[in-house]
């Protein structure tokens, strides 16, 4: 862990210590609709999901069935009608809204299947804007943001602005924008769905050598089978439910060093 790292670390507010047993994400009965009355739509019908630290938790099934919804209401952005999600010992319905943007600006990163990425700022900017948030100086954020776009095999493009970036370049900004601040928490959707079978190796390394680590968290959404031997645990899910759990006790994975 470098300095850049240590000045990160959440505050003693959210820094319960994981006791062996506890999982980094829990969801219990979680329901969600969308629409009212004729229009309305059940899309999380009771959904049971964790996710253990140390792991990379991989969430699949078919287009509609509800992954994208449920990896927001994990991350908070979405509100849910039912049940309970607790991250890090920390239950959401427990924290006030104002905690709730804390706790997530200082412990979970999002890589959204759209990318989202702000059109007036550049790669290395977009990247640096979690850092920025929590107070970095714009110097040594950029800097640091760089550095990890590097390691994407995107140095060279650090000062382009999103509008000029392939699909698979705009992806991996986003990747770099969620992992810039070490958050506890990273959540991917789709992380390879734009990207070439070599590019997707090296991002997944990057975000298997992301989750090996004792307090972190890694869930990734993915149709892509090609990368499925990174999971530690597959949580398939269909109809807005998580059917099965599959742990993969032989992952294979090869390790690249990165600085994270
Ligand atoms: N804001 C919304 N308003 C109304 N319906 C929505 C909204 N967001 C999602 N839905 C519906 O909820 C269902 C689940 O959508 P979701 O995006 O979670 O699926 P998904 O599993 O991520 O699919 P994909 O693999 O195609 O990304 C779909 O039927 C979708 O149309
Ligand atoms: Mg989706």
């Amino acid at each position: 862990m470098n300095a850049t790292m240590t000045m990160h670390m959440p505050s003693q507010t959210f820094m319960h210590s994981l006791v062996e047993t506890e999982p980094a994400v829990r969801c219990e009965g979680i329901r969600k609709s969308f629409g009212t009355g004729e229009a309305k739509v059940d899309v999380l019908r009771g959904v049971d999901f964790t996710a253990a630290p140390g792991e990379m938790t991989f969430l699949v099934g078919p287009s509609g069935c509800g992954k994208t919804t449920l990896i927001s209401v994990i991350a908070g952005l979405l509100d849910f009608s039912d049940g309970e999600v607790t991250l890090f010992g920390e239950r959401w319905s427990a924290l006030s809204p104002r905690d709730q943007i804390v706790f997530r600006r200082q412990n979970l990163g999002f890589v959204f299947q759209q990318y989202n990425l702000l059109p007036a700022l550049t790669a290395a900017e977009n990247a640096a804007v979690p850092l920025l948030a929590a107070g970095v100086n714009r110097s040594k954020a950029v800097r640091r943001a760089t550095e990890l776009l590097d390691q994407l095999g995107l140095g060279h493009r650090a000062n382009a602005y999103p509008r000029t970036l392939s699909g698979g370049q705009q992806q991996r900004v986003a990747l770099a924008r969620a992992l810039v601040h070490e958050p506890r928490l990273l959540i991917c959707d789709e992380p390879t769905a734009a990207l070439d079978h070599h590019t997707g190796e090296a991002v997944m390394d990057l975000l298997a050598n992301s989750a090996v680590h004792p307090e972190r968290a890694v869930i990734v959404v993915t149709h892509d089978n090609r990368v499925f031997h990174y999971a530690d645990r597959i949580a398939h899910m269909n109809d807005g439910a998580i059917t099965e759990v599959e742990s993969r006790a032989s992952k294979t994975f090869s390790t690249v060093p990165v600085a994270l």
